[in-house]
């Protein structure tokens, strides 16, 4: 176990905030960093990097929406003396092809992979969180959540499972060196079935409904996204039908040697905070 000086991009987001939470606790010294912390950090603003990567050892990296920065920010790091980095990408990177999903974070990987530091990618699927924290919420409080997904299941994972993972590979210098790491949840669930399990556990009634990839689209238009954005998102449940993510993964089990946590441990938890309240 190392105390390496650790650089934690995304650190008001969901994973980053999590993890920063965990380093800190076992006194690992860490910089947070993205647009609203000192020294601020800004994927469109290389010039702004040095100041936040000066003493560092290790980072945390999470990709920026568009292709391409992470590419300077590797060489900037390099130059600043960081040897280790940990990229967080997304379940079975490379079986997308020639979708438009996930440019940026092939584009991360193919920077990450391709430096000379020692690196680790950790491929999370969807995230537990998505439900209470991110696009899926709303919907689920308005009493409806509608995707275009229909009988593949995912293993949904829960993204303090990530942040575990994410913690023993930052501070295990040399044992995780060129590793992929697919993680998931224990068990693969419809995206029906995820919330019949947040009704019931919430006592109030939220309904599933199928809606067509362009409609899904549409609808995230509406919710603010740019088209572009809308029209990825819409993607990546297309390419979920395929059926190639649909099954669990044992290389969470293996990193923590513990089962992960299940969707219905999330869910309990998470009703517990009134997430879900009307
Ligand atoms: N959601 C899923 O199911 C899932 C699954 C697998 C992989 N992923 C990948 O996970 C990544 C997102 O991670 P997350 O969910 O932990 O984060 P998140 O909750 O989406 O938050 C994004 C983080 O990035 C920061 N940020 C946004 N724009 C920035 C910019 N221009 N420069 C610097 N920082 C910026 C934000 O902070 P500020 O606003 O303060 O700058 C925030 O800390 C994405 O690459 C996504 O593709 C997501």
């Amino acid at each position: 176990m190392s105390n390496d000086t650790t650089l934690v991009l995304g650190a008001t987001g969901k994973t980053g905030r999590r993890i920063l939470a965990r380093l800190r606790l076992r006194g690992t010294p860490v910089r947070a960093a993205s647009r609203s912390t000192r020294p601020r950090f800004d994927w469109s603003d290389p010039g702004g990097w040095d100041a936040v990567l000066r003493g560092v050892d290790v980072v945390y990296v999470v990709a920026p929406t568009v292709p391409g920065p992470v590419h300077e920010f590797v060489t900037q790091a390099e130059a600043a003396g960081v040897r280790r980095l940990v990229l967080l990408s997304g379940r079975g990177a490379d079986t997308w092809g020639d979708s438009p999903f996930g440019l940026d974070m092939r584009s991360a990987e193919e920077a990450v992979r391709g430096s000379a530091l020692e690196w680790t990618v950790l491929r999370a699927t969807n995230f537990a969180q998505n439900f209470s924290e991110d696009l899926f919420h709303a919907p689920l409080v308005a009493g409806e959540l509608a995707l275009p997904a229909g009988e593949v299941p995912d293993p949904i994972i829960d993204v303090e499972d990530v942040a575990d993972a994410a913690v023993t590979v930052l501070t295990e210098p040399g044992r995780h060196a060129g590793r992929v790491y697919e993680l998931t949840g224990p068990r693969a669930l419809t995206y029906a079935e995820a919330v019949d399990l947040i009704a019931r556990a919430s006592g109030r009634p939220i309904t599933y409904r199928r809606i067509s990839p362009n409609e899904y689209a549409a609808t995230l238009v509406g919710q603010g996204l740019s088209e572009d954005d809308a029209d990825h998102v819409a993607e990546m449940f297309v390419m979920m039908e395929r059926g190639e993510t649909a099954s669990p993964t044992e290389d969470l089990a293996d990193l923590l040697s513990r089962t992960p946590r299940t969707f219905e441990d999330y869910v309990v938890r998470t009703a517990g905070t009134g997430a879900w309240r009307a």
